[in-house]
């Protein structure tokens, strides 16, 4: 199989690296307008093709991977799915909910693959705290919160919440196997002219009763990676810069028993304790995200199968996306229609993996 990756930047270059190394892709193939990316990319891979424009690299690639700045994603995608070729679009799918909707359309009747490259989704460490919630360790779910804190990188084409945001929402919608139904953002304009660089968003999962909060910066000194699950019985923290015990799940937890008697009070002796139990930290095989989800885009590619993220699901995080954007503007809350997707996990999504057996190959 000959694949193109589209991009040779930051993340492109990673998808280079990683493509080369699996037994199935034949050839890859880059495709990078700048010279200089290009070079530096053919002397540390001697075998890779390189071109400076789609076109020319269309005859010599079955499939794509594209790794451009967001606002290209969906024209790009269109092109290829067109030109009868499997896609895998990096996060945000497209910036325009329509787009996504006609690329999804697209390639379920041209009967291709498209992959939307939520790379937390294929992370082991995200699995084990899905199970974690799903198996009810921490019990009744009571909320999520997430940040995603450093300082930069500043893109040219979208503001924060694009840029780092669709890594929180797609790993909320896979932990909580739901989609938000209402989506308010905050956020602000700091060193940057126009584009938000500190934003919070609050999703709501009305069905389960569920409530997500997520922080996205550019502007602050520390890097964080982080998702906190609060539930009834117990807490879990997921950590990614974590180099062991990613995942802590703590024993700890709030108990009331009902409402005091003159239905306000405070503190303990108003029927709240405390429960203060250790802290453990579940191991779990672990292998580069982004191996599993190049293998898995390939494993669909040769099985004809649905990927884990498909259209849909790059969709729907789109969809949030959107009216997160809505939200700054207008400053109010968006609630999301529940008209033709189907649910996380369902329909035509793909098998979900675990933790403890690794996605298809
Ligand atoms: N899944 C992840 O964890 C993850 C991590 C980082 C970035 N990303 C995504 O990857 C994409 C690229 O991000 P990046 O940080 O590598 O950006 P980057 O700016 O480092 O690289 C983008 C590259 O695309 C090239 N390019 C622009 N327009 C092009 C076109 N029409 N055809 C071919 N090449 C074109 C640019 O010259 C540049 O080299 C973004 O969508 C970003 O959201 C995903």
């Amino acid at each position: 199989m000959r694949i193109g990756v589209v991009g040779g930047g930051y993340w492109g270059s990673k998808h280079v690296r990683v493509l080369s190394s699996l037994a199935a892709v034949t050839q890859v193939v880059l495709v990078e307008p700048r010279a200089d990316r290009r070079e530096s990319l053919t002397a540390l891979n001697p075998r890779l093709l390189a071109f400076g424009d789609l076109t020319s690299a269309m005859p010599h690639v079955d499939a794509l991977v594209i790794a451009t700045p967001p606002s290209t994603h969906g024209d790009l995608a269109q092109r290829a799915l067109e030109a009868g070729k499997h896609v895998l679009v990096e996060k945000p799918l497209t910036t325009d909910v329509n787009q996504a909707r006609r690329i999804v359309e697209q390639a379920h009747r041209s009967d291709l693959v498209l992959m939307a490259g939520h790379t937390f989704e294929y992370n082991a460490a995200v699995w084990r705290l899905r199970d974690t919630i799903r198996d009810g360790d921490l019990g009744d779910v009571y909320f999520v919160d997430t940040a995603r804190l450093n300082l930069g990188l500043y893109q040219p084409d979208v503001n924060v919440v694009w840029d780092l945001a669709p890594h929180d929402i797609s790993i909320i919608n896979h932990i909580l196997g739901a989609r938000p139904d209402v989506v308010q953002a905050w956020g602000n304009s700091h060193a940057h002219a126009y584009l938000e660089d500190v934003a919070h968003l609050r999703l709501e999962y009305k069905a389960i009763e569920v409530a997500a909060e997520v922080r996205v910066s550019w502007l602050d000194p520390r890097k964080v990676r982080r998702v906190t699950v609060v539930g009834s019985r117990k807490m879990a923290v997921y950590n990614d810069l974590a180099e062991d015990e990613r995942i802590r799940i703590y024993d700890k937890a709030v108990h009331t028993s009902g409402p005091p008697p003159n239905g306000h009070g405070t503190g303990s002796g108003n029927g709240i304790s405390y429960h203060y139990g250790g802290v453990t930290s579940p191991s779990f095989p672990f292998e580069e995200p982004l191996l599993v989800e190049d293998r898995h885009f390939v494993g669909c590619i040769q099985a004809g199968a649905t990927p884990a993220t498909d259209g849909w699901n790059g969709l729907a995080v789109v969809e949030v996306l959107v009216a997160a954007e809505t939200s700054l503007r207008e400053r109010c809350p968006v609630h999301l229609e529940r008209d033709a997707l189907p649910p996380i996990g369902q329909g035509r999504s793909g098998p979900v993996p675990s933790a403890d057996s690794q996605v298809v190959a």
